[in-house]
């Protein structure tokens, strides 16, 4: 459907006329690259979209309710048919699961409930053979307490090499029972385990995850080892989880937890995005440049935004997550200032940004944005930011009425068009692409986050973004595997699987796979141009190759500049943009 060649299309009664044509200062990223489908072109991940799949609930080939590669396998036409450049898999280790997969027992090896080497290397076979590119979770800041290294840590005395490749303190108090310090852990209690002798273990995370001692070189040289063995399978990049917390300073005396968290000097927090951790990425750069092309890494580095760059930087991780929308309210100003800085920030690195809406450890994306704003009738907390993070209607229970689904849903398929036309990469995150929301009533003896089990009746945690994919409408787990799922899926789960979605030409599927394939067309040139829609609740950008992309984050229609109507997330009305809806158009 094409535009009026002349003239401004006539306001609408109900609609809101803009004025379209003043464009801003093109905004020049530092290393302009077009996309090239080669399978050795190094620049592959500047503008990729990348699926993360999360492998215990994505598909069951195997019927014991754990997702599984043979279950990846068999669902590689998915992803082909979805368009996308890159699977990022979550750990697929051995693990006990006390986080999820992320408490590691051996680095170099996949979960016998997962899967083998050799199916592994069928995957990456099969997914190179559809052009899709694999990057794997490597989780260098703890092992599992089951690790070979901290089983002999424990069997070893105080002062030993095995347990000095963790961080091992002594008790302290009159009987030397007592905590090193009073810190907390991510997923609360203390951060220091007791093993029985006097001593404690260090863990940021669960007591099953203990830090490793990264002063120590042997767990340098096993990390390298572990970038070499995966990259020799064909493995084209990694992410790079907790990337801000392997560096600490531990020395004694330890600060109370009070003046810790108080600290707000760049670098000088004893645990989090200390200076030496990039020494790390340094080190780890000549082994990833060493393969053809050169393997990627992403830094999930949860740092203020101007300290995200050397992360970033060509010659560390080259990539790292910008967090910043999953914070955000859906609301033009606050979009445009987070794209904007983060534009100008990937250019300082000569990264490209990357884009985040969703993934395995917050609220969806399409749950969080059907929820009211702060000031909203409903709204749950006083304060707004963590109102639409979703936290704090978790913690308020999740409570069902204060949810819009069908807002939440124009939102999230607007938002998503947007992000799908910035320049750099974008990370999708499995189910979304069904539009699922936020799964809120399992039943807390089906529950697995950690989160939960260590604040209990306080935080319910993240299963609720962890269950596992409908497939087919009906059937034990909808088509997830042959029996019954590890997490329960409610009965609307079915509405939303993914033949439903396949024969109805409106899905949010389909919405979905022609925004990746036009992206796949019109991608060019890292440059964006804002042009100024005269209204602040319209945000709308130009790429090269005529490419424009309109967001209504209002809820009255509004008139669009010209240009051939690539996709919209909701129908035009009489030519004019509905609210809260996204239009990519093209000159
Ligand atoms: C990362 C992961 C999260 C995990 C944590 C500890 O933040 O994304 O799922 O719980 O690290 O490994």
């Amino acid at each position: 459907m094409g535009q009026a060649p002349t003239g401004w299309p006539a306001p609408r009664a109900r609609g809101l006329p803009l004025h379209w044509p003043i464009v801003t200062e093109p905004i020049q990223l530092a290393a302009p690259t077009t996309p090239d489908s080669s399978a050795s072109d190094p620049t592959w991940w500047r503008q990729a979209v990348v699926y993360q799949i999360y492998p215990r609930s994505f598909a069951d080939g195997t019927g014991d309710g754990i997702g599984d590669i043979a279950g990846i396998l068999a669902r590689i036409d998915h992803l082909s048919a979805l368009g996308v450049d890159a699977v990022w898999l979550s750990p697929f280790y051995p693990s006990a699961l006390a986080d999820g997969g992320y408490d590691v027992d051996d680095y170099r090896d996949v979960d016998p409930r997962i899967g083998t080497l050799d199916e592994f290397d069928q995957m990456v076979t099969a997914l190179h053979a559809v052009g899709i590119r694999l990057i794997v979770d490597l989780v260098p800041n703890h092992t599992s307490n089951r690790h070979a290294w901290f089983r002999e840590a424990l069997a070893a005395p105080k002062g030993s090499p095995e347990r000095d490749r963790y961080i091992f303190r002594d008790g302290v108090g009159p009987n030397g029972d007592q905590p090193p310090s009073d810190w907390v852990a991510m997923f609360g209690g203390s951060t220091w385990e007791p093993v029985g002798d006097g001593q404690f273990y260090f863990h940021l995370f669960a007591p099953e995850q203990p830090d490793l001692n990264w002063d120590n070189p042997e767990v340098h040289e096993d990390f390298l080892r572990t970038l070499r063995f995966w990259s020799d399978r064909g493995v084209d990049g990694f992410r790079v989880d907790v990337a801000h917390g392997l560096a600490k300073d531990l020395s004694e005396p330890l600060a109370p937890w009070a003046e810790v968290q108080a600290i707000t000097a760049d670098g000088a927090s004893p645990i989090w995005d200390r200076d030496e951790v990039h020494e790390i990425y340094r080190e780890w750069r000549p082994v990833l440049d060493s393969y053809t092309p050169p393997r990627t890494a992403v830094a999930e580095a949860w740092v203020e935004t101007h300290r995200r760059p050397p992360y970033a930087s060509p010659e560390e991780l080259g990539q790292a997550f910008n967090f910043d929308l999953l914070g955000s309210d859906f609301d033009a100003q606050q979009f445009r200032l987070i794209i904007t800085e983060n534009l100008a920030l990937a250019a300082t690195s000569g990264s490209s940004s990357t884009w985040v809406l969703s993934n395995h450890d917050v609220v969806r994306h399409r749950t969080r944005y059907g929820l009211p704003r702060k000031g909203e009738p409903g709204d749950l907390l006083p304060d707004g930011l963590e109102s639409q993070t979703g936290r704090g209607w978790l913690l308020a229970g999740a409570p069902e009425t204060s949810i819009d689904r069908a807002r939440g849903l124009r939102r999230a398929t607007a938002a998503t068009l947007l992000l799908l036309a910035l320049p750099g990469s974008a990370y999708l995150y499995q189910g979304e692409e069904l539009g699922l929301d936020e799964v809120t009533d399992i039943p807390d003896d089906r529950r697995q986050d950690p989160t939960f089990f260590r604040n209990a009746g306080v935080d319910v945690g993240r299963d609720g973004c962890r269950v596992p994919l409908p497939w087919v409408p009906d059937g034990p787990s909808y088509g997830f595997g042959s029996g019954p799922a590890h997490l329960p899926q409610p009965a609307w789960f079915g509405s939303l699987s993914v033949a439903n979605q396949e024969v109805d030409p409106s899905s949010t599927l389909h919405l979905y796979r022609t925004a990746l394939a036009a992206r796949r067309e019109l991608q060019a040139a890292e440059s964006l141009e804002w042009i100024e829609s005269g209204s602040p609740l319209v945000l709308a950008f130009r790429r090269p190759n005529g490419w424009t992309s309109v967001t209504n984050f209002g809820t009255d229609p509004v008139d669009l500049p010209f240009g051939e109507v690539v996709l919209s997330s909701q129908p035009l009305v009489d030519g004019q943009l509905p609210g809260e809806a996204t239009v990519w158009l093209r000159a």
